[in-house]
């Protein structure tokens, strides 16, 4: 499968360990002496696939320290460890632990503590076994994982996280029970800095394989715990159940290098629909860049010959083709106001999302800065406020608004606010829910701080110089009269033209939407960006293309409204985002409960919707500039 990569493409493409090997501030490597403590800091519960149906069943994740759970506190109770505003906003939440790890120990059964369940947080507790729900620990930053294979390959790769219980019995009958991992094998790789005798251990893998056992407790001091008994812990729902919590710690020396001990985490679920889908929409590009060129080069040039040609023997008067509605092309669209500041944040979003997939390209936001992703995005949407105000100003005083205040104020309110919106209602579900991924106060605090302070008025400063930039002039004048616009053909309808340009640039990414999708939804790292970045490119060509071959069709049957058709048509690619989200949650997801699947509709609109504002963008100012090219070729008496 591997030698199907061409080499020089596939380290250009997917580069896994250059990613690695960059020291970030925060994550530099720690640097152990033999019998040094190492942290074993726990996050969240997450629920993952059930291996019965292969699907994922909740959305909602708790806090290790939920009151149900009965996991042991360390002594005074947890700490939180800081983390950054992206680790925070997708759900993060970590603390300290009372095991106690030293660097290359080996420890067998370990007492952890002795917990209680009553019948209420064991009915909850088994839930969420049978949810398949995960337990997430990181070790030296590091987390802990279970050893996979993918079926049909032998290759062994980590996954994150490991389970909280498990199933006894036939899944679906009778005799299925859950019972709950309360002993732990904590397997740690770690790695001798050869030649270096000060400090030279460094941990470079984890897995931790979870068991059940019924354990005796002897009653000494300080007690000891015997994990010889290999039956299954299972909690009663009818009365208390009373049990221990124990691990034991095997360090392994292994030749993995620091610098990439990431590698085995970032599997690739089969390479070769990367390859085959970047061919695919490849093709698409060619054949579509292949198709636009024609029109632009034969058809237009062979239109502009004979209009100009016309001009000179006067009396002759064209009676089809895009030339007689010049006097109509550039009439300012309605609601003015409305698709400036759409556009306006349509820019933003596009050097947001491009700047993002380049940097994360470049390796500075690898897995191991938590949530450096979406961190490095709020900061670069903040940042190009000032692209977006200057981008609404500039188009909206080119339509010839008049409303330049409201223009101002409403482009950093609009979509921000619809975001945030949803958000906040979304936040509610999982309040209500008890889950720890609502996210607290003080963040939502901070990041409408972070808006206010720095967003808003860049993005004045943006309008400003937008207001004060000459507008983009037409070349040709607009008449008095409107013209009257003849039937149109089917295909150029607004429904189905938006059916048929939208689903090009969707075909260009939707491989990639299926991976980030799982990376999303299953907690999977996601990390091919070398793909995500020519998808991008392909994406952006694709909508534009497509677009303005449409909107050549559109001038050419005298229908002069083309803006909002421009940025309709393309943007119609995001009703298939969503049509694919709603495939997605009938075959892969099986939500129990009103909240999980309010969260997911939820999200999956909103991006939908800003997919939408996106490509939309892209479609509207790609026609604007063909649109501009074309009449200013041509002689007008
Ligand atoms: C810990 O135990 C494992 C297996 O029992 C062994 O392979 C390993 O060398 C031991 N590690 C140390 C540091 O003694």
């Amino acid at each position: 499968m591997k030698s199907l990569q061409p080499p020089a493409l596939a380290t250009l493409l997917a580069l896994p360990s250059l990613a690695a090997a960059f020291y970030l501030p925060g994550v530099a490597p720690t640097d152990y002496n033999e019998g040094d403590r190492v942290s074993l800091n726990v996050n969240r519960l997450t629920p993952a696939v059930v291996s019965s149906t292969q699907q994922i069943e909740s959305l909602i994740s708790y806090d290790y320290y939920h009151e149900y759970f009965h996991f042991c506190k360390p002594p005074g109770g947890p700490q939180k460890i800081s983390e950054s505003l992206g680790s925070i906003l997708f759900g993060d939440r970590i603390l300290t632990s009372p095991f106690e790890l030293k660097m290359a120990k080996n420890e067998t059964c370990k007492l952890l503590c002795q917990e209680k369940h009553d019948q209420r947080s064991a009915k909850f507790t088994n839930t969420r076994i049978t949810q398949g729900y995960n337990l997430n620990w990181l070790i030296d930053g590091l987390p802990a994982a279970t050893l996979t294979s993918q079926v049909g390959d032998d290759t062994l790769f980590y996954s994150q996280g490991f389970a909280l219980g498990g199933i006894a019995g036939a899944v679906g009958t009778k005799d299925a029970r859950p019972f709950l991992n309360n002993h732990y094998d904590i397997i740690v790789d770690y790695h001798r800095i050869p030649g270096r005798t000060d400090k030279p251990f460094r941990v470079v893998g984890v897995v931790v394989q979870p068991s059940s056992k019924m354990q005796k407790v002897s009653g000494g001091t300080p007690k000891t715990a015997d994990c010889g008994n290999d039956t299954p812990l299972y909690l009663s729902e009818n009365s208390e159940t009373e049990f221990a919590y124990t691990y034991s710690v095997i360090w392994i020396e292994s030749p993995t290098a620091w610098a990439t001990r990431w590698d085995k985490y970032l599997h690739v679920f089969d390479p070769r629909i990367h390859w085959f889908s970047l061919v695919n929409s490849a093709i698409i590009v060619i054949f579509l860049t292949g198709m636009v060129s024609m029109v632009l080069l034969k058809t237009l040039r062979k239109d502009i010959a004979r209009y100009n040609q016309l001009d000179l023997n006067e009396d002759v008067q064209e009676d089809s083709g895009w030339k007689l509605v010049h006097g109509d092309v550039f009439r300012p669209p309605k609601n003015p106001m409305l698709l400036s500041i759409f556009l306006g944040s349509g820019a933003q979003i596009f050097f947001m999302t491009g700047i993002t997939i380049l940097f994360a390209l470049l390796g500075f936001l690898s897995p191991s800065g938590r949530g450096s992703l979406a961190t490095a995005m709020i900061i670069f949407y903040t940042l190009l406020g000032f692209v977006g105000g200057y981008a609404s100003a500039r188009v909206y005083k080119s339509f010839g608004g008049e409303s330049w205040k409201k223009n101002i104020l409403f482009t950093p309110i609009f979509i921000p606010g619809v975001v945030f919106g949803t958000f906040f209602v979304l936040n509610f579900f999982l309040i209500w829910k008890g889950s720890s991924g609502a996210v607290p106060l003080w963040t939502m605090v901070a990041l409408i701080s972070i808006w206010f302070v720095i967003s808003l008025p860049l993005s004045f400063a943006g309008s400003w110089f937008g207001f004060r930039a000459a507008a983009i002039e037409a070349p040709v004048r607009t008449n008095q009269i409107p013209r009257q616009i003849p039937e149109q053909a089917m295909y150029l309808k607004p429904i189905p033209s938006m059916l048929l340009v939208g689903i090009l640039p969707f075909g260009a990414i939707f491989v990639e939407l299926y991976f980030i999708m799982s990376s999303i939804w299953f907690h999977r790292v996601y990390y091919m960006f070398g793909f995500l970045f020519v998808c991008y490119g392909i994406m952006i060509i694709t909508c534009s293309t497509v677009t303005i071959l449409m909107i050549y069709f559109l001038l050419c049957s005298e229908n002069y409204h083309w803006h909002w058709r421009a940025f309709f048509i393309s943007g119609a690619s995001a009703f298939y985002v969503l049509l694919n989200a709603f495939i997605y949650w009938l075959s892969k997801l099986s939500l129990g409960g009103l909240a999980s699947n309010v969260l997911y509709l939820g999200y999956s609109v909103l991006i939908a919707f800003l997919f939408f504002i996106l490509t939309g963008t892209i479609g509207f100012f790609s026609s604007w500039f063909f649109v501009k090219k074309i009449y200013a070729s041509i002689k007008i008496d």
